[in-house]
């Protein structure tokens, strides 16, 4: 089985600024310390991108600091809020394809992760041009042909999600994505995204998919017709994703929660002798 986390959108700033009331590299900080104090035994973790919010080195240079302190590799997509430069100036040793873009192949376990860069300078929208399409199509090529199950990673996502503000700026070059993953013989069991800021999953052509909160500040829930969003201070979360050969499982982590930790088995409202005949019951049907 294959332990993975999924962390997006920390939409970092030079230390000391925050973002809309919040400071993100504190969340950023309280997410790493929580992942490395319960989850110390994952084998890595995927950040689908805005890992900045104006893409300033500074920023970059805090989730360098931040990522260094987990026990397992992790693994940075960038989103649009991201510049590639400064990125690969931070982080020189991260892999590209033959074209420069941030993308290239996780062996797991569970199979191959393909981490997408979907970002095009200029637009919040999601891109995903002809150069990165051969780049794909050769990976699930190469996939088939080696029998590794594919987990897609990107910051955008090609569907819609309903909420109209996003859904402007999702993948443009969603209908050639979605003719590629259709033609392939390759077995893609999971597209993970962020971009969205908020806790969604569900299934696209018959791929599931799911994406979470970001850690900062998020994007309010609205399925009505207007262009714009608020944001919102909504708690922040991180994904376990358990990856095995005939099962994904997907947990969500509100790691700021602070509130109790109640023994039900002390409740005085459970009836305990009914609890316990139920629990028999069970035991003897699995005997
Ligand atoms: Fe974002």
């Amino acid at each position: 089985m294959t332990k993975l986390i999924h962390l997006t959108d920390p939409h970092l700033m030079p230390p000391g600024k925050t973002l809309y009331g919040l400071d993100p590299e504190a969340r950023l900080t309280a997410a790493i310390s929580h992942i490395a104090a319960h989850h110390s035994d994952a084998d890595c973790l995927v950040l689908t991108g805005d890992l900045t919010h104006w893409g300033d080195a500074a920023a970059y240079t805090i989730l360098k600091r931040e990522l260094a302190r987990l026990p397992f590799p992790a693994y940075p997509l960038i989103g649009n809020h991201d510049e590639r430069p400064a990125f690969l100036a931070a982080f020189p040793g991260a892999s590209t394809d033959s074209n420069g873009f941030v993308q290239y192949r996780v062996e797991t376990e569970a199979g191959r992760f393909l981490m997408l860069d979907t970002v095009q300078e200029g637009t919040h929208a999601g891109w995903y041009d002809a150069d990165r399409q051969s780049w794909l199509k050769a990976e699930l090529d190469a996939a088939a042909a080696e029998d590794q199950p594919v987990y897609l990673f990107a910051h955008h996502p090609p569907f819609e999600i309903h909420i109209r503000m996003m859904d402007m700026i999702r993948l443009v070059q969603w209908r050639e994505v979605a003719a590629l993953l259709a033609e392939t013989r390759a077995d893609i069991r999971h597209y993970f995204f962020g971009h969205v800021h908020r806790p969604i999953s569900g299934c696209w052509r018959g791929i599931p998919f799911s994406t979470l909160y970001g850690t900062n500040h998020q994007v309010a829930l609205d399925l009505g017709p207007a262009d714009d969003a608020p944001m919102t201070h909504e708690a922040p979360s991180y994904n376990i994703a358990l990856l095995s050969d005939d099962l994904t499982v997907i947990h969500t982590c509100p790691f700021t929660y602070d509130g109790p930790l109640i023994d039900h088995r002390k409740d005085q409202n459970t009836d305990h002798a009914k609890r316990e005949a139920g629990r028999a019951q069970v035991a003897a049907a699995r005997d």
